[in-house]
């Protein structure tokens, strides 16, 4: 497959210029700091549902942020959390055992439940709070969040026209505002509604009177980081209320739907090939035996072949974040790794663009390169990790994947996230077997800013990923 790149106008709106190539990837996102800022159009979106967060602020503010919040997320910080992660999925398990013990027959929607654990790993570390998730069929969190782009599935490219008119017709935002009133706005009703609820257990947890991390020994948790910048009066390190409240909104967005999404796709696939299955579970079963109390710690989870190729793999094959939106803030010419042809017929190895010129990065095309994976790019295969890549260019925070971003404005959680993922994973493939469901060929890829899994015609359910799923 050749490197796509081409620019495309959907909707009304500007041309937009697309590519998956590695060296492009390196050059706006990995190097450029905050010469290619994120996109003006999707920053007004993430406001709608986080505010004044590491996510939409701009470069100033972006860079004292991170640095109050970085330490939360070091390598150390982050093993720490692996007894917290361990205990999430084993209530995990007791809870899909309990559906079983229903009804053995019936299909488990996966992606349901694994949504509500990492809330419960999210809700734990940010607000020493339990939202009872995965006990709680109720719980008004896992709901909202369950449902927070369902409206941007329903609308994807209506809203994308929206929210450039947001940003670029004068009076749209207050015509629009007099508007939903009488028209029905799915999007933007599940947004503000994620973010009153997001910010109420801020309030109780991190703005109350007094408020201390509950989370003993764990000084540079994200809680105790936050609650200690609240009442800093250095300006550098301080942060207002409306940032911590929304510091807190972006972490429960950008760290359940993501992480829970990827390993929805993980056991699809896994579903798939039964032998790669027992492989991964033969692994864990034997690092198991080999330690004396039986405790895997991450450097353990970080030596199981299997284990890591699977979540490569999905990172590579189903990533959910499926753009990265950049605007050029000055003019540039980005270079590129495969060379393509101009509408001049001419062969071009760098493209010259304007200041404004809106980038997208396609993530999921990145990954499916067949000069950097070989012919079987499009094929689920998690033994390539155990082969020599052609991935010359270095990008990314991860394994040279554009998964977790890169750069500045790169996932702040990716260690997190991996090691949420290696416990669940291996928690969930100790426990049980996984099939594919009846209906299996209508699980599809949804766009809708992520790509979650969805049930063909049943997309107004939000996303669902249901598998047959045998106790062992
Ligand atoms: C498999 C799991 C995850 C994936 C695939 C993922 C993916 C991403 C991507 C692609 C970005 C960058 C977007 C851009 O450059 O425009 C991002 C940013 C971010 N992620 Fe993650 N993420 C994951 C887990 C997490 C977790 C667990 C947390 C929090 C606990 C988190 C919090 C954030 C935050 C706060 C940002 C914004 C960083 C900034 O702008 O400085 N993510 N994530």
């Amino acid at each position: 497959m050749a490197r796509p790149l081409k620019s495309k106008a959907p909707s009304a709106c500007e041309d937009i210029l697309m590519t998956g190539d590695h060296l492009a990837f390196q050059h706006v996102i990995d190097k450029a700091g905050y010469d290619y800022p994120k996109a003006r159009e999707e920053t007004k979106f993430l406001y709608q549902v986080t505010g004044n967060s590491i996510v939409t602020v701009g470069a100033h503010a972006h860079q004292r942020q991170r640095k109050i919040m970085n330490p939360a997320f070091s390598e150390r910080q982050m093993q720490r959390f692996v007894p917290l992660f361990q205990s999430i999925a084993t209530r995990l398990t007791r809870g899909i055992m309990s559906q079983l013990e229903v009804d053995p027959q019936k299909e488990i929607e996966i992606r349901g439940w694994l949504g509500r654990a990492s809330l419960e790993s999210i809700g734990y570390s940010v607000f020493g709070y339990e939202f009872n998730a995965l006990e709680d069929e109720n719980c008004e969190m896992a709901h909202a969040l369950h449902h927070l782009l369902d409206g941007a599935a329903k609308t994807s490219a209506a809203l994308r026209t929206m929210i450039w008119a947001y940003v670029n017709v004068p009076y749209f935002d207050a015509a629009m505002g007099l508007l939903s009133k009488i028209v029905p706005n799915p999007a933007a009703e599940s947004a503000a509604h994620y973010k009153r609820i997001t910010r109420e257990v801020g309030s109780k947890v991190l703005l109350s009177e007094g408020a201390v991390s509950n989370a003993e020994g764990f000084e540079k948790d994200i809680m105790s980081i936050l609650i200690k910048a609240n009442s800093s009066t250095d300006k550098e390190k301080a942060m207002d209320d409306d940032e911590v409240l929304s510091q807190g909104s972006s972490f429960i967005a950008g760290g359940t739907d993501s992480t829970s999404a990827q390993l929805a796709w993980a056991l699809f696939e896994l579903a798939k090939l039964p032998d790669v299955q027992q492989a991964l579970r033969e692994e864990i079963a034997a690092a198991r035996n080999r330690l004396p109390d039986g405790d895997i710690s991450q450097m353990d989870y970080d030596a199981l072949p299997w284990l890591n190729a699977v979540l490569k793999e999905v990172l590579r094959y189903h990533p959910t974040t499926v753009f990265l939106n950049r605007e050029a803030a000055k003019d540039d010419v980005i270079p590129l790794a495969e060379p393509i042809m101009a509408t001049t017929g001419e062969m071009i190895d760098r493209v010259p663009v304007r200041k404004g010129q809106l980038i997208s990065f396609a993530v999921h095309i990145s990954g499916r390169l067949s000069s950097v994976y070989g012919e079987d790019a499009h094929v689920f295969r998690p033994s390539r990790w155990f082969e020599k890549m052609n991935d010359k260019v270095s990008l990314g925070h991860y394994s040279n994947l554009a998964a977790f971003s890169g750069g500045v404005r790169g996932c702040i959680g990716w260690r997190w996230g991996i090691i949420e993922m290696q416990v669940t994973l291996a928690e969930l493939i100790e426990n049980f077997r996984f099939e594919l469901p009846a209906n299996w060929r209508d699980i599809k890829r949804s766009p809708c800013i992520t790509l979650p899994p969805m049930i063909r015609g049943k997309e107004a359910a939000g996303s669902q990923l249901p598998l047959k799923v045998i106790p062992l």
